[in-house]
């Protein structure tokens, strides 16, 4: 790896705790890498105001603003490159990509999702995986390709499923262990660049 820290971005639409987690892992003196800006798709997202209290760039690009995904991708891509961004995290960021814009990334965007891949792509992973009996559900960290949800997985991390589970109650025990994962796969991909 060359020897300047790898400049990174991280997108989120929400609550933003993998964005937070990936911060403050980003942050530690031994990851050769650099949060350069956070960008959210959402002006109500609740990770803006973590970002604000640790003193981290945000970006809003209101996706509403936008007449098509590609006048959005656009915009996103042009923000991006203009902060020099090397490497992209979606971090519980809510909106398909281009597969233009995920092609001009090409291993340089990971992406996590609230199953063991390759089930349950798209919505409500924990809802289906309870109404399908699981015994196991998890999280993986993988590299976006453009099919929603797919791409080489770097991380995965499994969980019980507990007798009397609510969704709820089964997202909290993989949210645990996105936050794990995360960080991990974050550290796999820097080893490799
Ligand atoms: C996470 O479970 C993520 O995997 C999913 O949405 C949730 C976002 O949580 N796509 P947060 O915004 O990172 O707290």
């Amino acid at each position: 790896m060359s020897g300047s820290p790898v400049k990174i971005a991280i997108l989120f639409s929400g609550r933003g705790s993998n964005m937070q987690t990936l911060a403050r892992h980003i942050a530690k003196a031994d990851v050769p890498a650099e949060l350069v800006l956070t960008v959210t798709n959402r002006p109500d997202a609740g990770g803006i105001e973590i970002c604000k209290e640790a003193g981290i760039a945000c970006t809003v690009i209101d996706h509403k603003s936008f007449d098509s995904r590609e006048a959005f991708d656009a915009k996103l891509g042009e923000t991006l490159r203009a902060a020099n961004i090397e490497l992209i995290c979606c971090a519980g960021f809510m909106r398909l990509l281009t597969e233009d814009f995920v092609n001009g990334w090409p291993d340089r965007l990971l992406n996590i999702h609230p199953s063991l891949l390759p089930k349950y792509k798209g919505l409500h992973t924990h809802k289906r995986a309870l109404e399908a009996g699981d015994k196991e559900h998890g999280c993986t960290v993988h590299y976006m390709r453009p099919e929603m949800d797919d791409g080489p997985i770097i991380v995965q991390k499994s969980v019980p499923v507990l007798a009397g589970d609510t969704p709820d109650m089964l997202a909290d025990r993989v949210i645990e262990q996105e936050h794990i994962a995360y960080p991990q796969a974050l550290d796999i991909v820097l080893s490799k660049l």
